[in-house]
């Protein structure tokens, strides 16, 4: 299969019914994480989960691959683990390289719209649309306007595609999708989160999903079963680390020891507090702004996930700022059980660090339609 990132292949970000096992692989900024899933009739089962740390700077919070014998050896070594039964993976980007926009245009078909997206889409996208490869969702929101409607644009840099696909066949892989790690989370979230999708009135209800990672905060707000707005904040997991490293003058390594280890202690305790406080603020900041466009919507449930919510004191604050309830993202709630090759521990870490890869790994038996 080419690995050439085409609008078909663009298309089967939401759509695509793929039979053939794939393995759900996110290419975090601190690690790489992987998932296999089966369908059995029963329901989904875990088949194989492995994780392979990166070293921080190995891939920047842009998108590029600035070490990339450091990401090689660890895909290998991820694939070395005899659990997976195929090199196939459905892949998310990372760093700036994709973006979404939500927009609101005049009303047309969606072959209409196929033709014009790219004169549509030059005046909201950074980048130079010879540059990008586009694709749309058109979202059967409500519009104040019945002449207009709400889409949802994509854009992924042509160069970040083939240098992803590059790196990938080159340790061995084969990317079939290609997909954005908020819609990934959002298909995670649809699995395991029925009752949150359909809700007791038919107005699709809405979501707020936030992945705490290492270089970045995402925040998606989904409402029914599609993911209508993404944002990545600043404050993240690599920036406690920095900010620990800068105030206390230690180097980086010990910085992260004192983040997970030393919380409690006094400098260490007051720094992180602080951190807290900011990067809650900004997620309340997006869900008002995102609040305020829909003034008569409310949001049903807040659902945290990442490695970076395990830090002291975040979820306390989330929960005593924010005005919706506020709940761990557990990507494995709904599975039928796991093989054998998983041991407790593993399911464990899964939960709060495997839900893009748990997103991905679906895409394989056909849950994203
Ligand atoms: N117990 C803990 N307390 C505080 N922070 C933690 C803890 N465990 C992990 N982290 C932080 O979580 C981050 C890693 O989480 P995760 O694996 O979800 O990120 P990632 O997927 O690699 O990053 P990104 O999604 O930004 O690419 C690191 O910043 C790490 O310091
Ligand atoms: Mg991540």
């Amino acid at each position: 299969m080419s690995t050439q990132w085409n609008a078909e292949k663009l298309r089967g970000i939401w759509k695509r019914m793929i039979q053939r096992p794939l393995v759900g692989l996110d290419i975090g900024m601190s690690g790489l994480k992987a998932v296999e899933l089966t369908s059995t009739s029963r329901g989904k089962r875990l088949v194989a989960y492995n994780r392979v740390p990166l070293p921080w700077g190995a891939i920047t919070t842009e998108g590029e691959v600035k070490e990339r014998d450091a990401v090689l050896s660890a895909l290998k070594e991820l694939f070395a683990f005899k659990g997976f039964s195929t090199k196939h993976v459905a892949v998310a980007s990372f760093g700036s390289s994709i973006i979404t926009k939500k927009i609101t245009i005049e009303r047309m078909a969606p072959a209409e719209l196929k033709e014009q997206l790219y004169w549509e889409a030059e005046q909201y996208i950074p980048f130079p649309v010879a540059e990008v490869n586009l694709d749309f969702a058109i979202l059967d929101t409500q519009t104040e306007n019945a002449e207009q409607m709400e889409v949802l644009i994509v854009a992924a840099k042509k160069d970040f595609v083939q240098s992803l696909s590059g790196l990938l066949d080159e340790a061995g892989l084969k990317a079939d999708v290609i997909d954005n790690p908020s819609f990934a989370l959002g298909n995670a979230f649809e699995f395991n989160y029925s009752h949150a999708i359909t809700g007791p009135t038919g107005v699709p209800p809405l979501s707020v999903l936030l992945d705490f990672g290492a270089g970045a905060t995402r925040v998606s707000i989904v409402e029914g079963d599609k993911t209508t707005f993404t944002r990545d904040l600043r404050q993240c997991g690599m920036a406690c680390t920095l900010m620990l490293s800068e105030r206390l003058g230690l180097n980086l390594t010990d910085a992260e020891e004192a983040k997970l280890f030393d919380f409690e202690d006094e400098p260490v305790r007051v720094i992180i507090d602080e951190f807290n406080h900011a990067l809650t603020d900004e997620v309340a900041r997006t869900i008002d702004y995102v609040i305020g466009q829909n003034p008569e919507r409310s949001v049903q449930g807040i659902y945290y996930c990442g490695g970076g919510s395990r830090l002291s004191g975040l979820v306390e604050e989330l929960e005593a700022k924010l005005t919706a309830p506020v709940a761990p993202l557990n990507p494995v709630q709904n599975l039928a059980g796991s093989g054998r090759k998983m041991n407790a521990q593993a399911i464990r870490e899964l939960r709060y660090l495997g839900s893009t890869a748990v997103g991905l790994a679906l895409r394989a038996s056909g849950d994203s339609e």
